[in-house]
């Protein structure tokens, strides 16, 4: 009988996913599955285990789940957190869950440069002081959002999402350029060009490429020093892709205009400089983080764990 393991504590709205996997389904007693000592217990003997992009997938992981793992089933699109060469060498088949999360994730960039380029965060913390106000031309202006330049870098499924968004502000959309984006890029009269020109071009700049080692500190002290003093960052999708220490310094410098970042380098820690600064908006990766897709996202991990159990090939295979 298989055995599988979810290693942390699933909604209650996730029940019939879980009851549907054959076989026997543990699930961690820990909410984020942050405990590691348990986790390396819990999946010793598994075929199949679902972890969070918190989890480190690696050879310690895979020698306590023991030789019978066929699946590290990850309830994220991205899979950093995952050493897929020990996976290959164990013939442990890695999944991941694209598609489901596009959309979320668009919304929360979307949110991100709107409450970062209108201070909407700013804002409200002024008034919750308790300071006195009256309408006033010069309260809290910012950058107008609609007519600007977004630039996006990584034109995959998610940055698509955010030009679609971009069309209903009537922004100026330019793009990193990528092969699977060719297509969307034309039907969506997005403009592909080079990192380094769309950087000088873009009021907003949104982030939607993995992170690889390509892309670990794609954006540091010779990139913001490209960009216009009053531009804004958004990094909806891993911290590291920004080198923090150069995003504080650049910001502190006045060389852009702001920052919305979901993600930071050293997650959950984030760089002291930024902290305290009314021009960065702070969200804890929360991109995803609505209701139905985060059940979205766990069905697609149980639907790949079932195929791979079932022996067949699983929809979403990284
Ligand atoms: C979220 O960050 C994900 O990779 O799904």
């Amino acid at each position: 009988m298989p055995r599988t393991h979810v290693g942390f504590r699933p909604t209650p709205d996730a029940r019939a996913a879980l009851d549907s996997l054959p076989g026997e389904v543990t699930t961690s007693h820990d909410p984020s599955g942050q405990e590691r000592a348990a986790l390396l217990a819990d999946v010793a003997g598994c075929d199949a285990v679902v972890t969070l992009l918190t989890q480190r997938v690696d050879k310690e992981l895979l020698d306590a789940a023991g030789p019978g793992l066929r699946v590290v089933a990850n309830v994220a699109v991205g899979h950093d957190n995952i050493d897929l060469d020990a996976c290959r060498q164990r013939n442990v088949i890695v999944t991941t869950t694209p598609g489901v999360l596009d959309q979320a994730t668009a919304d929360l960039a979307f949110a991100l440069a709107l409450a970062t380029a209108r201070r909407v965060v700013e804002a409200d913390a002024f008034i919750r002081a308790g300071n006195a106000w009256t309408w006033s031309p010069d309260l809290f202006v910012g950058l107008d959002v609609t007519g600007a330049t977004l630039g996006i870098v990584g034109f995959g499924r998610i940055g698509q999402q955010v030009a679609r968004r971009a069309a209903a502000f009537d922004m100026r959309v330019l793009a990193t350029p990528s092969r699977s984006g060719a297509a969307a890029a034309t039907e969506l009269g997005v403009e592909t060009m080079p990192l380094d020109r769309l950087l000088g071009e873009s009021d907003i700049v949104s982030l939607h490429c993995p992170l690889t080692p390509e892309t670990r500190h794609l954006i540091g002290a010779e990139e913001f020093a490209l960009m216009k003093p009053e531009a804004i960052l958004v990094n909806t999708a891993r911290g590291p892709i920004v080198d923090e220490a150069a995003l504080a310094a650049a910001l502190i410098a006045g060389q852009i205009g702001g920052a919305g970042l979901d993600v930071f380098e050293h997650e959950p820690d984030i760089h002291h400089d930024l902290v305290g600064r009314p021009d960065v908006v702070l969200l804890p990766h929360i991109g995803s983080a609505g209701r139905r897709t985060r059940l979205r996202m766990l069905e697609l991990a149980l639907d790949n764990v079932r195929a791979v159990l079932a022996g067949e090939t699983p929809p979403t295979p990284v």
